[in-house]
């Protein structure tokens, strides 16, 4: 039997500003976990883009961070894909959040990688590393992705398999989802690479594309200026040899004002 200890009066835990709700968290290794939040009503973003977000740091301020937001925007509510650092001033503490818990969330999406940051074309190759795939993650249950591109590449390397877990999962269940997966098709095309671990194929995304790997394995032609379009997003290493890669292919940089034939962004760390 258990103490039954005398109720007084419950102290209300203190409110956040723009505080969010923890609807449920996901730990896919000891270094990566997904997370969901409740999302404002008047939250509205473009796929691909990210937002702060974080905790209450112990000088009483908001300790934030950007996070690419991983959920679609029909979603009704917003999912994140997070790296947990031991000595990481956020992460050490947002990796032990659980359902209830409440996370800050500054409600003013931006980013570049965005639909409409890239001229139209025939393919879309999405590029990640380890939580660089968030952003794709949401751009993969965006039908208008499929609107605007024949063929889709989602690429992703990490360092073993247990790290491509969660794009694996997303991506094996898009295809009977409700509501995306007639805008899908065959159109979704999934290769995951891993550099350290056995896996079917194995090496850098850089290095399978440079020698011809990646083209050859899904028959695709060589990365070219008029058919195809680049989203990248991972370490700063792997963007800026995406980027060296991508330019050498004759694709300049495009921006929200100014669309182009590829967009990069920095996966979140720390
Ligand atoms: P590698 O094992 O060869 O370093 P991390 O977990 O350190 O963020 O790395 C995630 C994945 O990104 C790893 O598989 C890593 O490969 C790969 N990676 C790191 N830098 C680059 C780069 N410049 N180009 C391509 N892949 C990279």
């Amino acid at each position: 039997m258990t103490e039954q200890s005398p109720v007084t009066t419950t102290k209300a835990k203190p409110v956040l500003p723009d505080a969010q709700t923890v609807t449920s968290v996901t730990h896919y290794t000891d270094r990566l976990f997904a997370f969901r939040l409740t999302r404002p009503q008047s939250l509205r973003f473009r796929s691909g883009e990210f937002v702060m977000i974080g905790l209450m740091g112990d000088n009483g301020k908001p300790l934030l961070r950007a996070y690419s937001i991983a959920s679609p925007s029909w979603d009704e509510e917003l999912e994140f894909y997070s790296i947990k650092v031991q000595d990481g001033p956020l992460t050490s503490r947002l990796q032990n959040i659980k359902v209830g818990d409440q996370v800050i969330l500054r409600p003013k999406p931006v980013g570049t990688l965005v639909l409409d940051a890239l001229l139209p074309a025939k393919r879309m190759y999405f590029i990640a590393t380890g939580t660089g795939i968030a952003p794709f993650a949401s751009l993969m249950r965006d039908p208008e992705l499929y609107e605007r591109y024949d063929e889709v590449i989602m690429c992703h390397t990490c360092r073993d398999v247990a790290e491509l877990k969660y794009g694996a999962d997303l991506v094996a269940s898009l295809a009977d989802d409700p509501l995306i997966g007639e805008f899908i098709g065959d159109k979704l095309r999934y290769y995951p690479t891993t550099t350290r671990e056995e896996s079917p194929k194995m090496g850098r995304m850089t290095t399978l594309m440079e020698n011809g790997t990646l083209a050859a394995d899904l028959g695709l032609p060589p990365l070219n200026l008029e058919t195809d379009r680049v989203m990248i997003c991972g370490s700063i290493g792997l963007n800026n040899d995406m980027k060296a890669i991508c330019e050498a292919a004759g694709l300049t940089e495009g921006s929200n004002s100014s669309p182009a034939e590829y967009v990069v962004e920095k996966a979140f760390v720390g």
